[in-house]
């Protein structure tokens, strides 16, 4: 089967990728000319673990092959997929759909076959019919069924997860749009994956509401923690009593800076914006983005602290070791590190920073951080570091050389990689998140 994917960013590239090695003819399609002439070169526009090769292969087989042109890649595609980017509108929070449209109209513009388009974006309740109204509106004569089918892939992780889903949702009525779909995902099907079909609205909110859970999960331990701090608990004993119930689950129930990334905040907030426009209030949700929000800041006052306080911390430096919102990427969009650097700049602090993959797209977010190509560099004459991401490089530092290299041995582990214990026996000041 022929497939078009529009939009050949973290979600588009990696999915083209992985239906050209189910078999199908892919193109990916991307109106950023450099990203495409990079892929024609081989060169990936992104950092994810396992990509290049799987993209090398399957253009090497000829089943994946990249453009801008939008008409030539969707000619005689039977499944047009929208992978384009969903992200929080200036000002008010709700999703800016604006892309999605755009591409809806350029499809039925320049659609000259039957298709089935797919909204893989992750779009709130209601889009699909939008984009459905959009493509009847260019006067478009051919067959078109629009069905929903969010994706659930992680950053970092997004191969294994493309290929071996929890679950795949797709929502539609119609029943060419089942069909397509079935043969789409056939692959898939036969690995047992489960398919889930449901309405198209459904689908739509089967994306905000599983992201919202899982952001609502982070920060309910990350409350727990402070309550452990105060109390004189650990956090990490009380999330794997808590999690062994199989009822609530271990994951996502590890402490830390808050979450960040490119989906959880713009998506629980365009989920607070579709409740209140339907009237139908997600408090739980709202207080979820408030306690997030101020806690990405409260970490700059956790190392501020550490430093001596706020008048101490004045003209010191501090090395942040990890950048990005997680590790195995290279995203920056809303990674905690940039609000706790903004928080430390703020007070004075002179900050230095490393990170394995995320630097490039760092520089720009955080101006006034020294940017260094190792962990030791950024470590050298620092009053504290701070582990901001739990990227396995932070995870066996070489603690002499560290204390070498520091002025002072004062590590904040903002992901509890460490055990306090250890980091106190060989001399540290540790402090970590709600273990005491
Ligand atoms: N990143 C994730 O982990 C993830 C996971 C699940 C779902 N999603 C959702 O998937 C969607 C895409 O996210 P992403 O992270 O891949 O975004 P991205 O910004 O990495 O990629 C979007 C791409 O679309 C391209 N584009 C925009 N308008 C276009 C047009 N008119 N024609 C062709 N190309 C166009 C951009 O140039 C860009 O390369 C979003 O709705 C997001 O919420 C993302």
């Amino acid at each position: 089967m022929k497939i078009a994917m529009v939009g050949s960013g973290y979600v588009g590239l990696v999915s083209g990728a992985c239906f050209a090695d189910f078999g199908h003819e892919v193109v990916c399609i991307d109106k950023d000319q450099s990203k495409i002439d990079r892929l024609r070169e081989g060169v990936m526009p992104i950092y994810e673990p396992g990509l290049e090769a799987l993209v090398e292969s399957n253009v090497a087989a000829g089943r994946l092959s990249f453009t801008t042109d939008l008409a030539e890649g969707i000619a005689g595609a039977q499944a047009i997929f929208i992978a384009v980017g969903t992200p929080s509108r200036r000002g008010d929070g709700h999703a800016d759909l604006s892309f999605v449209n755009a591409v809806a109209r350029e499809v039925g513009e320049k659609l000259a076959n039957d298709a089935v388009v797919v909204t893989k974006s992750t779009v709130p309740v209601g889009t699909g019919d939008e984009v459905e109204r959009i493509i009847a509106e260019t006067g478009c004569n051919h067959r078109v069924a629009v069905v929903s089918n969010p994706e659930f892939l992680r950053e970092g992780a997004a191969i294994g997860d493309f290929k071996r889903p929890d679950r795949i949702v797709i929502g539609t009525d119609d029943d060419f749009g089942r069909e397509v779909m079935r043969e789409v995902y056939r692959p898939l099907f036969l690995n047992e994956s489960p398919i889930l079909f449901v309405s198209r609205r459904s689908a739509e909110l089967i994306k905000y509401a599983a992201n919202a859970f899982l952001a609502t999960k982070i920060t309910f331990i990350n409350e727990i923690a402070d309550l452990c701090e105060k109390v004189g608990a650990n956090v990490q004993d009380v999330s794997r009593g808590v999690g062994m119930d199989n009822r609530i689950g271990s994951k996502f129930l590890h402490a830390g800076p808050g979450y960040g990334g490119s989906c959880f905040p713009k998506d629980t907030l365009a989920l607070l914006k579709t409740a209140e426009d339907y009237d139908s209030p997600i408090r739980i949700v709202e207080a979820v983005v408030k306690v997030n929000d101020s806690r990405k800041r409260a970490m700059g006052r956790k190392v501020i602290d550490a430093l001596g306080g706020l008048d101490a911390a004045r003209g010191k430096k501090v090395a942040l070791l990890g950048l990005t919102f997680k590790p195995n990427t290279d995203d920056m969009r809303d990674s905690p590190s940039i609000a706790i650097a903004q928080a430390l700049g703020d007070a004075g602090v002179e900050v230095a920073g490393y990170d394995p993959e995320g630097m490039e797209q760092a520089a720009p977010l955080m101006p006034d951080v020294q940017m260094c190509k190792t962990p030791y560099e950024a470590i050298e004459g620092a009053d504290a570091l701070a582990i901001v991401t739990e990227w396995d490089a932070f995870r066996a530092l070489d603690l002499d050389r560290v204390k070498a290299l520091a002025k002072a041995p004062v590590l904040v582990d903002l992901r509890n990689i460490y055990k306090p214990d250890h980091m106190r026996a060989a001399g540290f000041t540790y402090v970590s998140v709600g273990r005491g």
